[in-house]
Formats: C-alpha cells, sequence, structure tokens
C-alpha cells in the first residue's frame, strides 16, 4: 500500500478515496507563487545553484545570486534568463564575489530572509592536488557566509553537505548518524560544515539545515575538465563517440540524484516547519544504487536511441581512484519524515532528461 501510495505521489497528488491531498513539495511550491521571500543562492552560476535560481525565480521569489566564476559560468545564468523570462529575470540581482570576502558575504546577506548555500569547491580529486584551495573555499567561506547570515537574522541557513562525510563506514544504506573517517581534504571540510553549522545552531540560535547530496546530476553540469562528474563527462564523450574511462571495475556504486529532486529537497528544509527538522544533516538521494557499468550501459542505450553508432562504444577500465568510497546508498527516510521530500525523478528519468539536454546542445 505505501509503495502505491508513494508512487502516486511522485507524480504529485496522493488519491485517497475521494480526497485529494498534494505532496508537500506541491503545496509549498504554491504557497510559495503566493508569496514572495527573499532568497540568497551561493554558487548560483554553477550547476545545483543555477537551478535553484532558476526554480525560485519560476515561482516569482526575489533572488540575489552570489559566485566568483571560479567553476561556474555566466551561461547557466543566460541560460535562467531564457528560460524564467524578462518579467520574473527582473527579480533577480547577481554579486560577482568571492565568499572569502566577508564584507561580500555580508552584503550580499542583508535583508535575506534564507541562505541556500551552494558556493564550494567540488570534486575529490581536486581537493586531494590542492587541499588549501578547496580548504579555503570550502571551510574558511562557509564560515564567512554563516557569521554574515548570523548577523543578518536570517529565518534559515541551508548549505550543501555531501555523502562524502560517511567516508569509510561500511554501513548501507547510509543513515546520517553512522559516519566513518572523512577519505579525502574535500570530505573534511564538508564536515567541517556540519560541525560549525551545529555550533552556530546551538550557541548563536541560527536555524541550519545541512543536505548531504549523493551524486547530483542534471542538465547544465559541467562535462569538461579535469574534476567533471562522471554522468555529464560519460555523456559528453559518448555524443562525440569517444570511449568514456571506468575507474575500477564498474561494479562501485552510487545513489544517482537528478537536480529537480536537489531543488525540491532545498525548498522544504528552507521554508518546512516540523518542530525536530532544523540543527540536522540530511541525505538528498532517491535510496536506490547504481552500479558504474549500469549507468553506462543506460546512458549508452540512451543516446543510442538517437544515434546508433553509439551503440558500438565501449568503455575503457582503469585503476580506482585516490579517495573514492566503493558504494554509496542513501536512506532517505529522515528528509521524506521531517522534510515531506518525496524524489520526483528515478535514475532512469532524470537521465532521459539529461540526454535530451545533450542532444540539444548538438543541434
Ligand atoms: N554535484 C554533486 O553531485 C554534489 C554532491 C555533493 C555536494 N555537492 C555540493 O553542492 C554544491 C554545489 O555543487 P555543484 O555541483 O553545483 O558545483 P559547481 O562547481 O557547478 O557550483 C559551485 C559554484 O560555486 C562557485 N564558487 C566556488 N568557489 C567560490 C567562492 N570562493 N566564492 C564564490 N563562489 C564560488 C563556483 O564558481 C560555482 O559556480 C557544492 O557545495 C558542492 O560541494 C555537490
Amino acid at each position: 500500500m505505501r509503495r502505491t501510495i508513494i508512487g502516486v505521489l511522485i507524480r504529485g497528488i496522493v488519491v485517497r478515496g475521494h480526497t485529494l491531498s498534494m505532496s508537500a513539495y506541491a503545496a509549498l511550491e504554491q504557497r510559495l507563487s503566493q508569496e514572495s521571500s527573499r532568497w540568497l543562492v551561493t554558487g548560483a552560476a554553477g550547476f545545483i545553484g543555477s537551478h535553484l535560481v532558476e526554480k525560485l525565480l519560476t515561482l516569482d521569489q526575489e533572488v540575489t545570486g552570489f559566485d566568483n566564476f571560479a567553476t561556474g559560468f555566466r551561461a547557466n545564468l543566460e541560460y535562467v534568463r531564457a528560460s524564467v523570462g524578462e518579467e520574473r529575470w527582473r527579480r533577480f540581482t547577481f554579486m560577482e564575489a568571492d565568499i572569502c570576502d566577508l564584507q561580500a558575504c555580508q552584503a550580499a546577506t542583508s535583508g535575506a530572509d534564507y541562505v541556500l548555500h551552494q558556493a564550494a569547491l567540488g570534486s575529490v580529486p581536486r581537493s586531494v592536488a590542492d587541499p588549501l584551495m578547496t580548504n579555503r573555499a570550502n571551510v574558511d567561506g562557509f564560515l564567512n557566509v554563516l557569521v554574515a547570515a548570523r548577523d543578518a537574522g536570517v529565518k534559515r541557513f541551508v548549505y550543501a553537505a555531501s555523502s562524502s562525510t560517511y567516508g569509510d563506514h561500511p554501513g548501507l544504506p547510509k543513515v546520517e548518524d553512522l559516519i566513518g573517517k572523512p577519505l579525502s581534504p574535500y570530505a573534511v571540510t564538508k564536515y567541517v560544515n556540519e560541525l560549525y553549522a551545529d555550533v552556530f545552531s546551538r550557541t548563536y540560535g541560527v536555524d541550519c539545515i545541512g543536505l548531504r547530496y549523493f551524486n547530483v546530476f542534471g542538465p547544465r553540469q559541467d562535462p569538461n575538465g579535469a574534476y567533471a562528474a562522471v554522468i555529464p563527462r560519460w555523456f559528453e564523450q559518448l555524443c562525440r563517440g569517444a570511449a568514456p574511462q571506468i575507474n575500477g571495475d564498474g561494479e562501485t556504486s552510487r545513489d544517482f540524484c537528478f537536480i529537480d529532486n536537489t531543488v525540491q529537497a532545498n525548498l522544504l528544509a528552507a521554508t518546512g516547519d516540523h518542530a525536530d527538522a532544523c540543527n540536522r544533516v540530511y541525505n538528498v538521494a532517491v535510496g536506490g544504487r547504481t552500479s558504474l557499468n549500469e549507468l553506462f550501459y543506460a546512458i549508452r542505450a540512451l543516446l543510442g536511441a538517437a544515434n546508433s553508432e553509439v551503440l558500438q562504444v565501449e568503455p575503457v577500465y582503469a585503476g580506482f581512484r585516490e579517495g573514492d568510497v566503493r558504494h554509496s546508498q542513501a536512506d532517505i527516510s529522515r528528509a521524506r519524515d521531517l522534510l515531506g521530500y518525496e524524489p520526483t525523478h528515478s535514475v532512469e528519468q532524470g537521465l532521459a532528461v539529461t540526454c535530451d539536454w545533450f542532444l540539444g546542445l548538438q543541434r
């Protein structure tokens, strides 16, 4: 019965007899579109940040975007502008600045109701290559935004945490309170974020929520460069007939999460009113597990439907990557129970949307 209800919930509406009741997210979208609040999105020119900006503007919110373009792109903001239209775009203000600049963070948070803090240097291998640079953005920068949010008296500070915090803990699925030792400098920085948020909640009364993202993917994720994530990289390579590299034997697995699910979790976290919701971290994923081999063949099949030559491309297997965990899968019941989170997209559905995006880039 629970499965049936969830199956229907995925489409947004629960049908029980004659009553129609909305999912928490659908109700929130409706509420937000009727009352405007002020949001600060850091990392707004990045993959996740630009989707948050797009969704918020679509819901007629006032949004300040903050980014220094370290890994983000003006093109992402231009895409959002085209998508939301000029009238809604006028509700958007952009600050080009570094989160390592406290004054800039203070100017950006002033008057904000909600902060969605996404700005950071992602990528485990980047942090292994340059731990100082990662620490500056992810720890010093994070603390600046948190201090600014405290001083501005924001209603809630929601930040991008990471599944990398589970480190070497062998348990599956991952539950929020059972973590191991971090396996990379990046993982250390994301765990430090959680520790600071917890202390700021208890010491200064800042309402903080950390969202431990599990391998987010979708349109606009950067496919290029040494630190690109696996899904955009493979789409891009297969689109031009190049053979993707699989690190290890391909049985490494991840709980890949489509961007719309991640956006939903942010909006619910910022506005949820469950008494126990704040000062916690939440897994944000789908609750499934896809191996790299399965992922490769799924992407190849999707692209192969548009161009059968892609079906001839085989992956190249290489060594395991430093700092990578073997398996990752989330228990998402805390986010379900306390935030009303319910993923709208399975991995397959998300890959199909992402495939359309990459095929569109070729036209
Ligand atoms: N994508 C994932 O699968 C994933 C998984 C776990 C956690 N996260 C976290 O989610 C957040 C967003 O990730 P993303 O995938 O959108 O990455 P992204 O690189 O596309 O976006 C990050 C944005 O932050 C900006 N930025 C970086 N350093 C900055 C600084 N010092 N000052 C101002 N702006 C700065 C970048 O220019 C970029 O636009 C990050 O905190 C990341 O660690 C992402």
